[in-house]
């Protein structure tokens, strides 16, 4: 029989996320049959006081998306056990090996990454990194090159790349996945993705939250390691690589580490003028007065919380076509999006006031609601002798051609990835040669920072970052999406 542990079961990512997922893959009969699942955590508990926390936060969950099963929670109530370990030490693991058992065991290290090399190496100790055995990683792995590649090497002391599922959990989402279906799915986009017809791409990831008690983690990272590294140039991949000969994870992988390879560098000189830096101060959050990141973390800190980029993709496809890319605590909206901008018409035959006509644009938003629209330009109704023209949005998203399909439940992106992981599909995940290549692209940006000394410019919570990041747009005569 299979096994899944999670080592840190008891924290947050487990309650949070983990567990619920579990819930719903159950509850929807996606489990594989007989699999168990061992919370594993230093806490002394018994397995009745793991499985009441377990289940206290995983109905509120449910009852909230209206998915509460009582017969499926006594199925994944069987399912789970616990045990008290250190996970450092093979001593410690030996129990945990001999509840495993001989099946195949998939192990989630939902704690700390600076436990990660000691875990593994502790696992391959006990027995728990045998061939048919899988580990799986949640980020931040590293806080550049040099310790992503420190604690890399410890993993693949242990385990074989293929056993080693790399966590993003933006992959998970429905609309990342959609946006693969929508690139390599249908004929008419193809031939105008790329630097021919397009002017350039957006991609936002707004969040109304504060760093608040997280401090101590993001201190040491900033907006750039949290969020740029791993789930923004996941997406920019997602957009920006050629179509791969088939879904398998190779495949996949080997077109998204081209894309890496090819974003040109940048240098100190150039820090300044495609980058900017934020970090936000005092002031309105969604009505509420909040306070600003040197106040919650007690002392002056040069960490941004907001960061805007140019990325340029130096190849054939996408010369010429910036990728901007901002994200931010303390924004105005939690909204996650990538727009693919048109370029304009080479000629209007309309009026003589180019204005009226706007160019085409695809959204894909991925928060707050799912959603790909397309807009195109139409003729307004009626007989004014000069033809009216108005943009329409065009949703392109699921349940447009059946307005009273109930729509599915939206799925946490976890699901997804931990059932890939189970079934031991890694196209989801992320290689180690891409996190490589990521990290190496980050780190330069992160020494022009130091070396062009660029430091955070205030802004007040609330708003959308500093002005200079509206200014990066404005200069190359192009603008942020606003709300479509
Ligand atoms: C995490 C970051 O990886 O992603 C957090 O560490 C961030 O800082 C979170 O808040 C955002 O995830 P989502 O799915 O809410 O957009």
């Amino acid at each position: 029989m299979a096994a899944l542990v999670l080592f840190g079961g008891g924290g947050d990512l487990a309650m949070r996320m983990l567990l619920p997922s579990l819930y719903f893959l159950e509850h929807d009969g996606l489990l594989p049959d007989g699999l168990k699942i061992i919370g594993a955590a230093r806490s002394e508990e018994s397995r009745d006081e793991y499985v009441s926390k377990v289940r206290a936060s995983v109905e509120s969950k449910a009852k909230a998306d209206d998915a509460w099963s009582p017969e499926a929670w006594a199925r994944m109530e069987q399912r789970l056990d616990y045990l008290a370990v250190d996970a450092t030490s093979a001593e410690s693991l030996k129990p945990l090996k001999d509840k495993v058992g001989e099946g195949e065991c998939t192990s989630f290290l939902a704690v700390s990454p600076s436990l990660y090399a000691r875990i593994v190496t502790a696992m391959r100790a006990a027995g728990l990194a045998e061939p048919g055995d899988r580990v799986v990683l949640e980020k931040p792995v590293g806080r550049d090159l040099q310790t992503f590649s420190e604690i890399d090497d410890a993993v693949s002391d242990a385990f074989d790349e293929h056993q080693v599922f790399r966590i993003d959990h933006y992959l998970g989402k429905e609309t990342v996945q959609n946006l693969i279906a929508l690139r390599f799915g249908n004929t008419i986009f193809e031939p105008l993705w790329n630097n021919l017809s397009i002017d350039h791409v957006q991609i936002t990831v707004g969040e109304t939250v504060g760093v608040g008690d997280r401090w101590p983690y993001y201190d040491e990272y900033g907006a750039l390691k949290d969020m740029l590294q791993n789930h923004m140039l996941q997406l920019l991949c997602l957009v920006a690589m050629e179509p791969p000969s088939d879904l398998d994870p190779d495949s996949v992988r080997n077109e998204k580490v081209k894309v890496l390879r090819s974003l040109r560098r940048i240098t100190p000189e150039e820090a300044e003028r495609v980058t900017v830096r934020g970090q936000y101060v005092a002031g309105k959050s969604e009505g509420e007065q909040v306070p600003g990141y040197d106040d919650e973390r007690g002392l002056d800190s040069d960490t941004e919380t907001f960061v805007a980029i140019r990325a340029d993709i130096d190849n054939w496809r996408w010369a010429g076509v910036p990728f901007f890319m901002r994200t931010g605590k303390r924004l105005p909206e939690k909204r996650t999006e990538i727009v693919i901008q048109f370029k304009e018409l080479p000629h209007s035959i309309f009026d003589n006031d180019r204005g009226q006509v706007t160019a085409n644009r695809l959204v894909i938003e991925l928060q707050p609601q799912e959603d790909i629209s397309l807009s195109v330009m139409n003729k307004r109704p009626g007989l004014d002798q000069r033809m009216q023209l108005q943009p329409i949005r065009m949703s392109l998203s699921w349940g447009q051609d059946d307005k009273d399909a109930k729509p599915p439940r939206r799925r946490i992106a976890y699901e997804r990835l931990l059932l890939d992981a189970l079934n031991g599909d890694s196209t989801l995940f992320v290689r180690r040669d891409e996190a490589e290549q990521a990290w190496k692209w980050v780190d330069e940006v992160s020494q022009a920072w130091t070396d062009g000394n660029v430091k955070p410019i205030e802004y007040k919570a609330g708003t959308w970052g500093p002005g200079e990041a509206d200014f990066l747009l404005e200069r190359t005569g192009r603008a942020w999406n606003t709300k479509n």
